[in-house]
């Protein structure tokens, strides 16, 4: 039993994290009351829609958890200050992108939002309160965190002290909740032992105590972006693997077989595809890569900043060959895109392989029909800095603005038709449902000679050839293209 009894806990940020995580915690923990809060009051609003199909972030089984705590012990709220005052423990989870101006721009992580909430923290909490960073961080950041809690001790008519944490979440979107529920370990830094007994217990509901880990803070902040910066090292040196494989007649399926098998290196995270998007890999990767020059390790910022490097050059590569592959021009031509989330099984777009590769081709002039199961075109149309058009009339002939050489672009209403018309099929994420398309029903819909460029692996070589496409598959020499 903790020294520290937590019956309340209170999450700030409403986000991909908060939410999941203090869905399963409230799902987990029923004897625990835990409200999530944030300043963004449509997504509050979502959070609380009783269609629990349109919760703010899509995540497969999230709905049947939330809809069996929401009400219960779980609330989502607007209600910041309130919600702080009466928890025992917070959770700061709120966003923590790249600097995009000042000092470390485009690289250094943007803290304004966690320095506000350890601001409002101070200035609300009652009694002891234990801050538990939960967002991603630059190590030492619970320094800062704690100089402004510790400005807050005394001075008025409460009682007041903290505690702060550091525990990173280590989900990954589209497997959020299978990851919240079976964690690999919870890693908990602190430095009061009674503190990290309290928020121990409230994982020990439903995760075995050796899978807690407890280290020092500096430690838990670094592992995190070890852990990210190691996982997207791995994609960076396969997807470098691939390109030297579609040189030398190599297939990076077999050779990713052939090296994950060896215990060593293992057979996860050696899939080959567009580059890793999402908000994290690269944003912790050039966070680390500023530390590192921050604390006079050049050599070390260079390497890691190369794997940011090397996938940015994935994406362009990918561009690249699809206008090599049709003639040297995409100007005018019309292209499908299927896929625009980042990876399967979420509508997050952040830092979306989709959104530079489209980019590329919309400023060859391509016409580009997109088409994704969960992603709401207003943000397709946000990432690409371009409103949606209407899908051109074949039969009017070519439109305007492809004979302007501008890229337009429009959602596709299902594959079908978004395939119709086109030249080339874009698959850029690996939904199921992409692997079940009958490409022989499909390429009838294609300006021949039409090509297939598959990023991600989805696609039947044999098939795609029978139906008469040619086929470019990422990291494949030896596929039969001419067919
Ligand atoms: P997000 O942008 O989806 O959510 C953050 C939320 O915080 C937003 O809704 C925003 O309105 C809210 N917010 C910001 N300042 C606030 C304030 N002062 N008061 C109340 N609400 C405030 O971000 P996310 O994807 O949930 O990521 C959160 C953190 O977790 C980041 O540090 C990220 O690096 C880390 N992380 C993310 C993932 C992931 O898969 N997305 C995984 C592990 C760790
Ligand atoms: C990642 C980490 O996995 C997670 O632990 C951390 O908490 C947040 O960052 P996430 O970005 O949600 O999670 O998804 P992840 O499954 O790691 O995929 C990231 C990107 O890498 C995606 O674009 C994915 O398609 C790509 N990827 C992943 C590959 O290209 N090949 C692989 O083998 C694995």
């Amino acid at each position: 039993m903790s020294v520290f009894a937590i019956r309340s806990i209170c999450c700030i940020g409403a986000g991909y994290v908060g939410g999941p995580t203090m869905a399963v915690i409230a799902d987990r923990c029923p004897d625990l009351q835990v409200t999530v809060v944030d300043l963004n009051e449509q997504r509050i609003a979502a959070w609380n829609d009783r269609d629990l199909s349109q919760l703010p972030v899509y995540e497969p089984g999230l709905d049947a958890v939330v809809g069996r705590a929401r009400g219960r012990n779980l609330t989502f709220s607007t209600a910041v200050d309130e919600a702080i005052a009466n928890a025992d423990m917070v959770f700061i989870s709120v966003n923590t992108p790249t600097k995009t101006k000042g000092l470390g721009a485009g690289q250094a992580s943007d803290l304004r939002w966690v320095e506000a909430c350890a601001r409002q923290v101070a200035k609300v909490a009652k009694g002891h309160t234990i801050v538990v960073e939960k967002s991603t961080l630059p190590v030492r950041t619970a320094q800062a965190i704690k100089q402004i809690l510790a400005a807050a001790h005394g001075g008025d008519d409460h009682a007041r002290s903290f505690s702060v944490l550091s525990n990173p979440e280590f989900l990954a979107e589209g497997t959020a909740i299978g990851d919240l529920e079976a964690p690999d370990r919870v890693l908990i830094g602190g430095e009061e032992p009674a503190a990290i007994d309290a928020l121990a217990s409230v994982y020990a509901h439903w995760v075995p105590q050796e899978k807690i880990l407890r280290t020092n803070l500096w430690s838990s902040e670094l592992s995190k972006l070890t852990a990210n910066a190691f996982l997207a090292q791995r994609i960076s040196s396969i997807n470098s693997i691939a390109a030297f494989c579609e040189a030398t007649g190599a297939d990076v399926r077999e050779v990713a077989r052939a090296i994950g098998s060896d215990s060593r290196i293992g057979a996860k995270f050696l899939q080959a595809g567009p580059g890793f998007g999402g908000s994290c890999f690269q944003k912790d990767i050039l966070n680390l890569v500023y530390l590192c020059r921050h604390f006079g390790l050049p050599e070390v910022a260079d390497y890691w900043e190369s794997v940011v490097a090397l996938n940015t050059w994935q994406q362009h590569r990918i561009s690249r060959l699809v206008v090599q592959k049709l003639f040297g021009t995409v100007t005018g031509k019309r292209l499908a895109v299927l896929g625009f989330a980042f990876k399967a099984d979420t509508n997050d777009t952040r830092e979306a392989p989709a959104i530079r590769i489209c980019r590329d081709l919309l400023e060859e002039g391509a016409q580009l029909a997109i088409h994704d199961p969960k992603v709401d075109p207003e943000q397709i149309a946000r990432d690409l800095h371009l409103p949606a058009s209407a899908a051109p009339d074949p039969a009017a002939g070519p439109s305007r603005a492809a004979l302007s050489g501008d890229g337009t672009w429009w959602q596709g209403a299902d594959e079908a038709a978004t395939i119709a018309g086109a030249d080339a099929v874009l698959i850029l994420t690996e939904w199921q449902q992409y692997r079940q398309l009958d490409w022989t029903v499909l390429a009838p819909l294609l300006r021949q000679p039409a090509w297939i460029f598959d990023a991600r692996s989805v696609v039947d070589p044999a098939v795609v050839a029978a139906a008469g496409l040619k086929l470019w598959r990422v990291g494949d020499g030896g596929v039969e293209s001419e067919a």
